[in-house]
């Protein structure tokens, strides 16, 4: 039998959480001769979830820097998978959402006349400087993908109003695939802080902030407003795994760092954060992938961003855009803290994301694609 090669090119942290449940798909299916690239455009935290997942990749690009450009890694990813591909000779690239790994890798399958597979395909705020440089990251990816693999309806939607109609797939999102790998019911946590929490008897607010377009003022005003949350509400405690990017832990450690009730840690890997999350009373976070996440727990979602290309949640009534200034931040979530009827109005598990089977699905368009074009 001819195997079909598929080679799956991710590099950092919230790549390797959705596309590591579909490479464990893959390689269930012996018509597929599963490969593995990672561009290590992050390190540490892309390690976490590969060893997580125990996903070995083939090849490892090793591209982090330290401080690193959107040139420096677009060059770099170009450079290197223009001598990889050719020696792999994949007959398939899965990229994934937004980034510029996923985008320069999606780049270089082109110039090489290799179709790509466009996991997380279709999502979109209409502002390319926000969030900056994904929107435009997702939207190069489309003109190039030949497989689009929508999580939502309504991101199918939003490729047919660019007139992409062709072999879009409506599978859900894969990140619901991962919690059959994280979420334990009598899970002990492994982060220091973490095991000195008692989720029983306090309310957890659980927080991230690291988006590009946030550095400077915004994620001051941020932190600004979280300081002033706490100090107002004597109950809650924060947890903040902070990002390992040297711009995000200035600011982060300078407003935040010797606050009580405020616990600053380095990122924890998904296990941990998906059970934290999933015992916290709030999430506020500028990240995408804790707006999927939050709603599946029932746990409310205050979007630290002026916009967000998840509208499905915020429909639902699960997550709340606040924006990035001091006031409305401190306003929403104070209502939030204390206001019992707006809470539970919010705390409720939705799923628009999917039943966790997507990357069953994705695997079987594959396979199905794989039989007329391979
Ligand atoms: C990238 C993605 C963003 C995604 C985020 C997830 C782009 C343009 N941005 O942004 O879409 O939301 O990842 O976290 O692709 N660092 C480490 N160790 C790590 C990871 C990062 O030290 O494991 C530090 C390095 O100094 C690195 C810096 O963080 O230079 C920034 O990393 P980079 O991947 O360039 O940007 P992110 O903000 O992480
Ligand atoms: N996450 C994690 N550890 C952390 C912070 C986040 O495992 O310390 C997970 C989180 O649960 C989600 C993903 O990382 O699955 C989100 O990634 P990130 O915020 O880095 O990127 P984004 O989703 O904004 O692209």
């Amino acid at each position: 039998m001819k195997k079909i090669k598929v080679l799956s090119i991710f590099g950092t942290r919230p790549e390797a959480i959705k596309m590591c449940p579909l490479v464990k798909e893959l390689d269930k299916h012996e018509e597929i001769e599963n490969i593995v690239c990672v561009t290590g455009q992050h390190r540490q935290m892309l390690d976490q979830v590969l060893d997580i997942f125990q996903v070995i990749p083939d090849y490892d690009l090793k591209l982090m820097k330290d401080k690193q450009t959107l040139t420096t890694i677009t060059t770099d990813v170009l450079i290197s998978l223009e001598k990889l591909l050719p020696e792999i000779k994949p007959d398939l690239v899965l990229v994934h959402g937004d980034t510029t790994t996923s985008a320069s890798a999606a780049l270089a399958s082109f110039y090489q006349q290799i179709p790509v597979g466009h996991v997380e395909a279709g999502l979109r705020t209409y502002d390319i400087y926000s969030p900056f440089p994904e929107e435009m990251n997702r939207k190069i990816i489309s003109q190039i993908t030949e497989l689009f693999f929508a999580p939502t309806e309504n991101n199918k939607k939003n490729l047919e109003k660019e007139n992409i109609y062709k072999n879009i797939f409506v599978t859900g999102n894969t990140v619901i695939d991962a919690f059959q790998y994280t979420v334990k019911e009598n899970y002990q946590f492994k982060n220091n802080v973490l095991k000195e929490i008692d989720f029983d008897n306090s309310r957890i607010v659980l927080m991230t902030a690291h988006r590009r377009e946030n550095l400077g003022k915004p994620l001051e005003n941020i932190c600004k407003a979280v300081k002033r949350i706490v100090e107002n509400n004597k109950d809650i405690q924060i947890v903040y795994p902070v990002h390992l990017n040297p711009a995000v832990r200035e600011t982060v450690f300078e407003i935040l760092g010797n606050e009580e009730r405020i616990y600053l840690t380095d990122p924890i890997d998904v296990e941990d954060m998906h059970n934290v999350m999933s015992r916290s009373f709030l999430v506020m976070t500028d990240s995408g992938g804790l707006q999927e996440e939050g709603p599946h727990f029932g746990i409310p979602v205050v979007v630290l961003r002026t916009e967000t290309e998840r509208p499905e949640a915020v429909e639902a009534g699960t997550v709340q855009v606040a924006g990035v200034r001091e006031e409305e931040i401190y306003t929403i979530v104070n209502r939030l803290l204390n206001d019992r009827e707006a809470y539970q109005k919010m705390a409720r598990a939705v799923n628009p994301y999917g039943d966790g089977h997507a990357s069953e699905r994705i695997t079987e368009e594959i396979i199905k694609w794989s039989k007329i074009h391979v």
